[in-house]
């Protein structure tokens, strides 16, 4: 893989990704605001970027040309089904052999077998209202993005990331397959590791159309259950 690009690389997680891509020797484009190319001036001589909306097909399609990896931050920012538009141009318009990386939270459910703490579950249904009544954001709509991604025959992977804090990163974190598996209950990632995840998503087949549940590997649930998780997920994969 050489070329790949990152839509929504002018914001923090888009950035630790570009990062992270330009020191594996990856030729890095990427997709942003035009409000927000300024964001990228440290890295803009080694970079192309596309200025332009997320969903915004015509964008896409150009910033897409002869990529073989697309890391996609996906938000729910907006009330205009921006999360669905852009998971959806990045599923219609890549090249048909490229990985397909996308960015998501916990909250994105594949199968309805996640297990949420109390606290987890009333935070999200209260920001879900608060934030559609602002007009600022619909979960709504990065879960109908997310279904769209679980739905498709693409190489896709869709990392959910676990509440997110900033800091020198700590190296990949471990990964369950459902929220309530012990080994996420520390439920805190480094942004930086979160990235790396993505970047890594790019070149491992196991995680091909899985939506891992992302920890911090230094964690005390990450220390304590990495083991068991693994072998677990181990005796759970499909026989070829
Ligand atoms: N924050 C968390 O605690 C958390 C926890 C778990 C998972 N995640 C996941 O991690 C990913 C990135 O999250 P992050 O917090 O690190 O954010 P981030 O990297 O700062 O990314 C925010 C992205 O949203 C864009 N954006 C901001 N406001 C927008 C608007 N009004 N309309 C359209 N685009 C807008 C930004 O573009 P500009 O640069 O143009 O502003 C940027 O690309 C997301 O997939 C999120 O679901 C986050």
């Amino acid at each position: 893989m050489k070329r790949i690009c990152i839509i929504g690389i002018s914001g923090k997680l888009g950035q630790y990704m570009a990062e992270h891509a330009l020191a594996r020797g990856y030729e890095v484009v990427g997709v942003c605001r035009p409000k927000s190319v300024a964001k990228l001036a440290r890295i803009g001589e080694r970079i192309t970027i596309f200025p332009g909306r997320s969903d915004d097909r015509a964008v896409i399609d150009a910033a897409l040309q002869g990529c073989d990896g697309v890391l996609t931050v996906l938000v729910p920012w907006g009330v205009t089904g921006y999360a669905t538009g852009t998971a959806q141009a990045v599923l219609d318009l890549a090249s048909p052999k490229a990985r397909l990386v996308f960015s998501g939270g916990w909250h994105l459910s594949r199968d309805g077998r996640d297990r949420y703490s109390l606290k987890l579950r009333a935070f999200i249904a209260v920001f879900r209202r608060l934030a559609r009544w602002l007009r600022v954001a619909d979960l709504g709509d990065q879960e109908e993005a997310a279904r769209r991604i679980f739905a498709s025959d693409r190489a896709w992977t869709l990392v959910r990331g676990s509440d997110l804090e900033e800091g020198r990163g700590v190296g990949l974190p471990v990964w369950a397959r459902h929220v309530g598996d012990p080994l996420l209950a520390s439920n805190r990632t480094r942004r930086s590791d979160f990235a790396l995840f993505m970047l890594h998503a790019l070149s491992d087949p196991t995680l091909i159309r899985e939506a891992p549940a992302i920890v911090g590997r230094d964690t005390a649930s990450a220390r304590a259950h990495a083991g068991a998780s693994a072998r677990i997920r181990e005796r759970a994969q499909p026989q070829a």
